[in-house]
This record gives structure tokens, sequence and C-alpha cells, in this order.
């Protein structure tokens, strides 16, 4: 699997499909998988939504979005994927939006299709990227935004408006990259969020940006206020959503109690091909989260239905680190924990902690903390990923009175890192064997650290 899709809520539950390719554990042709969940943690599986069976989605059924419409029918909007070969050998990606209609279970594909195409495209509008449509009801309307890439060849993020979700109109470019935030801009989704209004975009080609933004596929925040008479988007601050290595085209659903819960892909295109032999899936979410705007920033914590979860729970106050320790409870892969580092008094700061986690001696990977740098690193060298691909990520963190507080779930073959209450977060794909469970934590001086942690467990 990759992108989420279609991530709604539908007659009271939620769904979410998926980029799929069910003949292989690799991209191929794109069907949409389609899974749901009353509670974010326990999913059902259901038959894959779409197949690309028609001549305007022959080459794939790409993302895009789902809604409830007035009349309680589901409907999904999608990227059609339509290649021609030119006679010089190359293809050209002709793409279209479409749609189809059906009950939370069987879909079926619009006749009028393609819904959308290039003859809505503003000028300069390239129709061989222009996908990724995220559709909402907002009053008796609905909307859509969908990436495209414009006259420059960088990313625009264009807002489609309509009375049936079936007659589509162009509105205007919500917001442009001008070459700033890498190239194409994908999977949007744009939202409220208390007070502000959110653009989520993930970015193609983007240059590292200090410890912000890392090279490639990387995925962005922009926080700020959607003028409706002016039609644009006044940005107010940008920022990486996560600071890890998988995270990619996360989307949102406005929950029925309110919240704004968000989940993406937990991998990164660069290194998909990457994985032990043994390893019989490919592709996996994040733990769906909830957002909020805290400080002006995004703020992202694990859903709180995870901890309907939790069972034996540890518990340790000042536990004073100096060289190595390992406590007695702590390990485990299928866990939530919150370490809470202490600040030292400066004559004998601590150089760096370390938390080890999923290790069995030879295979591990650690979280490190340097206070004179402020930073997080993550490194998972040792996780048993076959290729030598990136493995390490090093980002700023904010202490709050000193205090650094780490929340780290794992879920098997992830590791997702929340800083300091949901202020950052970071998501990491683990191949680490399922046995290598040990944890401990080792420093250069020596640091207080608390610690709380549980044991998730859902009977299958
Ligand atoms: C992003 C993406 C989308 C596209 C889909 C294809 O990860 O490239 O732009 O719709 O994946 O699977």
């Amino acid at each position: 699997m990759n992108d989420p899709n279609g991530f709604a809520p539908y007659k009271g539950e939620y769904h979410l499909f998926f980029q799929y390719y069910p003949y292989d554990t690799k991209w191929g042709l794109m069907h949409w998988g389609h899974v749901k969940t009353k509670d974010f943690v326990r999913w059902e599986r259901l038959p894959a939504a779409l197949a690309p069976d028609k001549n305007y989605d022959r080459d794939g059924c790409f993302s895009g979005g789902a809604v409830e419409l007035s009349d309680g029918r589901h409907l999904l909007m999608y990227t059609g994927v339509r290649n021609v070969r030119k006679r010089n050998g190359k293809i050209d990606s002709f793409q279209t939006q479409c749609i189809a209609i059906g009950d939370g279970v069987d879909y079926e594909k619009y006749e009028g299709n393609p819904v959308i195409d290039a003859g809505y495209l503003p000028e300069g509008g390239s129709e061989h990227d222009f996908r990724d449509p995220k559709i909402w009801r907002e009053g008796d309307k609905y909307y859509s935004v969908i990436g495209n890439r414009g006259f420059d060849k960088s990313g625009n993020i264009l807002l489609f408006e309509s009375e049936d979700a079936i007659n589509w109109e162009y509105i205007t470019t919500v917001d442009s990259c001008n070459r700033q935030y890498g190239e194409m801009w994908e999977c949007p989704d744009l939202f409220s969020l208390d007070g502000k209004d959110v653009l989520l975009i993930s970015t193609m080609e983007m240059p590292a940006i200090g410890l912000e933004f890392h090279p490639g596929n990387a995925n962005m925040c922009l926080i700020g206020h959607y003028d409706q008479y002016a039609k644009r988007f006044e940005r107010e601050k940008v920022q990486a959503i996560d600071y890890g290595l998988d995270f990619y085209a996360p989307q949102t659903l406005l929950a029925n109690d309110g919240r704004r819960v968000m989940i993406a892909w937990m991998q990164n295109w660069e290194t998909t091909f990457s994985k032990p032999r043994d390893i019989s899936f490919v592709g996996q979410m994040i733990l769906p989260r909830e957002l909020s705007i805290s400080g002006g920033r995004l703020c992202q914590n694990p859903v709180r239905e995870i901890e309907n979860y939790r069972k034996d729970r540890f518990d340790y106050h000042n536990v004073m680190v100096c060289g190595s320790e390992s406590l007695y409870g702590i390990s485990g892969r299928y866990i939530d924990m919150t370490v809470t580092i202490h600040p030292s008094n400066e004559k004998d700061m601590y150089e760096w902690i370390r938390i080890y986690v999923a290790n069995d001696g030879d295979k591990y990977t650690y979280i490190r903390f340097r206070p004179d740098k402020s930073t997080i690193k993550v490194d998972r060298t040792h996780s048993g990923f076959p290729h030598d691909i990136v493995n390490v990520r090093e980002f700023p963190v904010d202490t709050i009175d000193g205090v650094l507080k780490l929340r780290i779930i794992l879920d098997r073959y992830s590791l997702e890192l929340f800083v300091n209450d949901g202020m950052q977060a970071a998501s990491f794909i683990l191949y680490t064997p399922i046995d290598a469970s040990a944890i401990s934590f080792s420093s250069k001086g020596n640091v207080l650290i608390d610690i709380e942690k549980y044991e998730l467990e859902i009977d299958d």
C-alpha cells in the first residue's frame, strides 16, 4: 500500500481507502484497498473498492478523497491515469478527476467520467501532473483541492467547487510553490483548525532546508488564513509535519465528535524498495493522530482511543541514568511509553542521553537527545534495512524549563515519536526482527528520567 485515500466518516464509521497493488509487494497498477473502523485502532477489511478497468483510468486509480452525499450515498473522487507512449518512446501521463458512487462496500464508476479534465485547468496548468483530489462538504456545497504542476513547473493547489459533487467549477489557486518548497505538490488537504486554516502538502523534489525539510519527497504544513473573498491563502507559518524518515501523503477527517484526525503513509518513496526478503508486506499507515494548533504550530498526538488498549503499566520516577540502565518491565515491541528527561544543573550537565529500543544487541534503534544542541537524533542504521539508505534523522526540539518529554509508540515494525505532548512528531519503519524487544537507556553524564510504560494489546 501507499497513500491513504478517502479517509472520511460514512454512516457513523470511519472509512479508509488506500493506494493498493493487490498482486505483489511493490508499487504497480493502482487499485483502492478499503477498510473501516469505529475507533481508529481496530480495522475491518472490506473488498477493494476501485480497480483500473476503464480507458480513462487504465493505468491506475490514483489518490483521492471521499464524502457522504446529502442523499446518504458514498462518493469517491480519484485521479484516473491514462498513459500514452510517444513516438520517442517516452510516456505521457494524462491525469483527470473521476468519481465512483456506492454504499460503503460496492462502488460504481460514474458514466460521465472524468468529471474534471484538462479543460478545467487554469492557464499553464499541466494535464500530466494533476492529481489527488481531497473532497469535503461545507454547508450545501462540495469542495475539492487538487495538486497541479503550473507553468513554472512547480506545484499549485487548485480549489474547485460543486453543488452536487459531479459538476465542478475551478475557483482559485489556493497557494503556489514558486519553486521554493520543492517542485510538484501532491496530496493536498485544506481545513480549519483552532481558528486557523491549515494546508497539508506532500512535496516532490524538495531541497534540504536546514533541519526542517529533508530532500526528496517531503511533507509540509502551511498554517494561515484562507481569505474566501480574495480567494487566497495568507501564510503565517511553514513547518514540516513529521520529522522522521517515513511519512508522506497525509489526509485528515473531521470526526463525529469534532476532532480533526490525520492518517498518513508511513513510508518513503526513496526507500520502498529496501526491505528484507522475509518481510511479507510493504507499506503501512501511521497511527491516526489528533491535530490541534498550539503556540502557532501544528500539534499531533495519537488518537486517545489507543489508551483503551493499554495494559501492564510500569512507572519509574527520578531514575538516575549514568552509563547504561535497563529496568524491569521496560521492554516490548508493541508499547506506549513516555520518558521525561529532567535538566541537570549547568555545572554537571549531561552530554547526551540515548534510548535504545527494539534491541537484541545486534539490531537496535536509538533516540538521542543532546541538551547543548537541543536536537533529537533517531538512528535506525542497525534496524534491519538491507541497503545503504539514509537511516538517520536529526531535528531541533524545545525543552520546557529544561524538561523534554518523549512519547514513543512501537507497533511491531514501526516507531512513532511525539515530542513535548505532540509539538513535534517523527515516524520510522523498523525491520528489526520482532523478538528484538529490549529497551535500555544510556548517557554521558548523569541524568534523571521518569518513565511511564504500557503494553498495547489488540486481540485480533
Ligand atoms: C503520492 C502519489 C500520488 C499518486 C499516488 C500513486 O504518494 O504519487 O500523487 O496519486 O501516489 O500511487
